[in-house]
């Protein structure tokens, strides 16, 4: 029992990907095909607080206020599970998480979400993390959480394609991207804030078992991963930019060529494509990047975004627009939170 709070409350920040994560070399430790790239915003916090009970027989999980059931409690109780295997204590736990991203919507809540339970679940059951070995943990709840431990941007390693299921577990983690001189803002344009009709889980395993596209994209997201690093760290943001938007753009045509097609895209979703197509073409730079959601994120300089979202406003019909810069990673709130 020693060295355990009891309790503890961290909050996490979701991330948008520049560099997509999309497919896994093993379901169950969470292991990406791909590396994947991200930048964590100062949006949309979730805050998660875990309390051991001594006498509970379940774990009891809230998620905004109200029970969490089904699929998403399973994914709670089975990462609750893994961290009571390390820590070597038996108590079920209730975690209660207030999340302000939409649900569901393609705009990383599971990122936000899994790496705060991370960094809560370890402090209350009593392990020593650091933020490696956090983002490892995160890794195994939603692949994206890794990305989330850390502010700012960050590189989730696939890690080495061959060797022991222990050196890839090891291997697989985030770790913070340096950067030049750049000031970026993501303008999301959220388009359809309800849940989504094919988990990314599913659509990812589709895409890698039967799309004849995904092997080319993959091993083109290695050279992406490269030129990204080199523009970020020399502040290119056009460079930056014109990556993101292809590497996002293919790895939805993987997605539309599967065996039965997963397309999130809608025609809103191709109206605000076609406005960042005119933003550029008036000589503002500003690229698109897309999730498994119809949601649009676009990212330009800090400078242009308040333009940038003006003419996003215009082309999002129903939608609504905000504006997200480079955010912190998970960390701990003190005393009860
Ligand atoms: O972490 P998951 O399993 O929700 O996967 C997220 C995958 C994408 O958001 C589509 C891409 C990414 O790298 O975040």
């Amino acid at each position: 029992e020693q060295g355990a709070t009891e309790e503890a409350t961290a909050v996490a920040h979701p991330n948008i990907a520049l560099i997509k994560y999309w497919g896994k070399r093993d379901e169950d430790l969470v292991l990406p095909r791909v590396d994947s790239l991200s930048m964590t915003l100062d949006v949309f916090p979730t805050t998660t607080r875990v309390r051991l009970r001594a006498d509970a027989a379940h774990d009891q999980v809230t998620l905004n206020g109200a029970p969490a059931r089904g699929e998403a409690l399973r994914r709670v109780v089975a990462f609750l599970d893994l961290v009571r295997e390390r820590a070597g204590r038996a108590h079920r736990a209730v975690v209660d998480s207030e999340n302000t991203v939409p649900t569901g919507a393609g705009l990383a809540s599971s990122a936000s979400g899994f790496a705060a339970l991370a960094v809560a679940a370890a402090a209350a059951y009593g392990l020593d993390l650091d933020a490696t070995a956090l983002s490892r943990l995160a890794r195994r709840g939603s692949g994206s959480a890794s990305r989330s431990v850390f502010g700012g941007f960050a590189v989730w390693h696939a890690g080495p394609a061959r060797g022991t299921a222990q050196e890839a577990d090891l291997a697989s983690h985030a770790e913070p991207v340096p950067t030049g001189d750049l000031d970026p803002a993501l303008v999301v344009a959220v388009l359809d804030a309800g849940p989504k009709e094919v988990s990314s889980r599913t659509a990812m395993r589709r895409t890698v078992d039967t799309s004849p596209l995904y092997e080319s994209w993959a091993a083109s997201s290695g050279a992406d991963l490269a030129e990204m690093r080199a523009a970020l760290l020399a502040g290119d943001i056009e460079t930056v930019g014109e990556v993101a938007e292809r590497n996002a753009l293919g790895m939805h045509a993987t997605m539309l060529a599967a065996r039965p097609a997963v397309r999130y895209m809608t025609p809103a979703t191709l109206a605000v494509l076609d406005r960042v197509l005119r933003i550029r073409r008036d000589g503002v730079p500003a690229y698109a990047t897309m999730d498994a959601g119809p949601n649009v994120k676009v990212l330009c300089r800090r400078a242009d975004a308040g333009q940038v979202a003006a003419a996003l406003w215009e082309a999002a019909a129903d939608g609504t627009v905000l504006v997200a810069g480079p955010g912190p990673g998970a960390r701990l709130l003190g005393g009860d939170g």
